[in-house]
């Protein structure tokens, strides 16, 4: 069986070595690369270049290295009856998890004041509230957002959650659909993003959105740069509406140099590193794909492409 892998290029030795380990009878070649695409049956991709997938007539499993697949999904010539798994990996929702309460940390915790009060190398002491007086909303409540969910319980934070369907957990409040967003967005302090990018999700995170959060609230976003319309932010943060907001992702990667954002004095920036898949153990993830396409078993992790997650 032949795999092509198209990763970032600085983890492409790795992911070599991680599939030769653990997956064996596999014939790997990378990207870009000179050869018969109809010899290529398995692609392990992200960000795989327009037209790329439909040239393989004999393709028969797509694996995304990322547990979004927009990457793959916005190449409008990709083969619809080909199934495409995600990256569901325990390294990478720990990641994910770290990000999430580090951030909803410094949001609480008011450390954008505290940063900026050491700038001007003044002392300026507040109380801030403790967990359990805030109140941290997550959209999304799948593989990541439920982990981050019981992370953020576990600190003492009050956490509702707001996905497409109706879940139901002890301990966290569940809203869902679009009748639900107004009941979920007026109760959240820190709105934490972990959506992924469809065509229903893009841009949610605009005016309408930030115009139903209480006053002073908090904008966390690990999901997808579209998710957010940059200007509308930039507008709730001027006038107060948003106190600060903590960004992994953008509209443009990397953030352009000129890009307002950067020299907000209430946004942090990370460059899309909140959870980073790391082959060593995404490849248990990868390995299971392949022996289940082998014996022709369900696939795990298979992404329903009309709903584009
Ligand atoms: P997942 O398990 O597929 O969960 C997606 C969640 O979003 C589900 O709860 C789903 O609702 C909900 N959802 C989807 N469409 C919705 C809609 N229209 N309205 C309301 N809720 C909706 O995905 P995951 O593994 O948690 O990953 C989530 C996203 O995180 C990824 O797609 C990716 O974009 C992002 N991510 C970012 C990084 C980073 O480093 N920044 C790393 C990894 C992942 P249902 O439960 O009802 O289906
Ligand atoms: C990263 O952004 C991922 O989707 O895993």
């Amino acid at each position: 069986m032949k795999v092509l892998l198209k990763t970032d290029r600085y983890l492409i030795g790795r992911w070599k070595d991680a599939v030769y380990q653990h997956v064996p009878g596999l014939e790997i070649v990378t990207f870009p690369f000179v050869g018969d695409p109809s010899d290529i049956e398995v692609v392990i991709a992200w960000e795989p270049p327009q037209g790329l997938l439909a040239s393989m007539p004999n393709l028969k499993l797509v694996i995304s290295t990322g547990a979004g697949v927009d990457h793959i999904l916005k190449d409008k010539t990709f083969p619809r009856d080909v199934p495409l798994v995600r990256m569901v990996d325990p390294g990478l929702t720990q990641g994910m998890v770290e990000y999430v309460v580090m951030a909803a940390l410094l949001c609480s915790r008011r450390m954008h004041r505290a940063f900026s009060a050491q700038a001007r190398k003044m002392w300026e002491p507040e109380t801030v509230p403790l967990a359990p007086e805030v109140t941290v909303g997550i959209m999304g409540m799948g593989v990541l957002g439920r982990a981050c969910a019981g992370a953020l319980l576990g600190m003492g934070y009050n956490v509702i959650g707001w996905s497409r369907t109706p879940k139901k957990f002890d301990e966290v409040q569940t809203f869902d659909g679009i009748e639900g967003l107004e009941k979920f967005l007026t109760r959240t302090q820190i709105l934490v993003c972990l959506l992924p990018l469809t065509a229903e999700t893009e841009g949610i995170l605009g005016r309408g959105t930030f115009n139903r959060l209480p006053p002073g609230a908090a904008v966390i976003n690990a999901g997808r740069g579209a998710h957010m319309i940059e200007a509308d932010l930039l507008r709730a943060l001027d006038m107060g509406k948003i106190e600060v907001a903590v960004l992994d992702v953008f509209n443009e990667e990397p953030l352009p140099v000129d890009n307002p954002l950067w020299d907000h004095p209430r946004v942090f920036i990370t460059p899309h590193t909140a959870s980073v898949t790391t082959p060593e153990s995404a490849i248990v993830s990868v390995a299971d794909a392949i022996d289940e396409l082998r014996k022709g078993l369900p696939l795990s992790n298979l992404v329903n492409v009309e709903l584009g997650y």
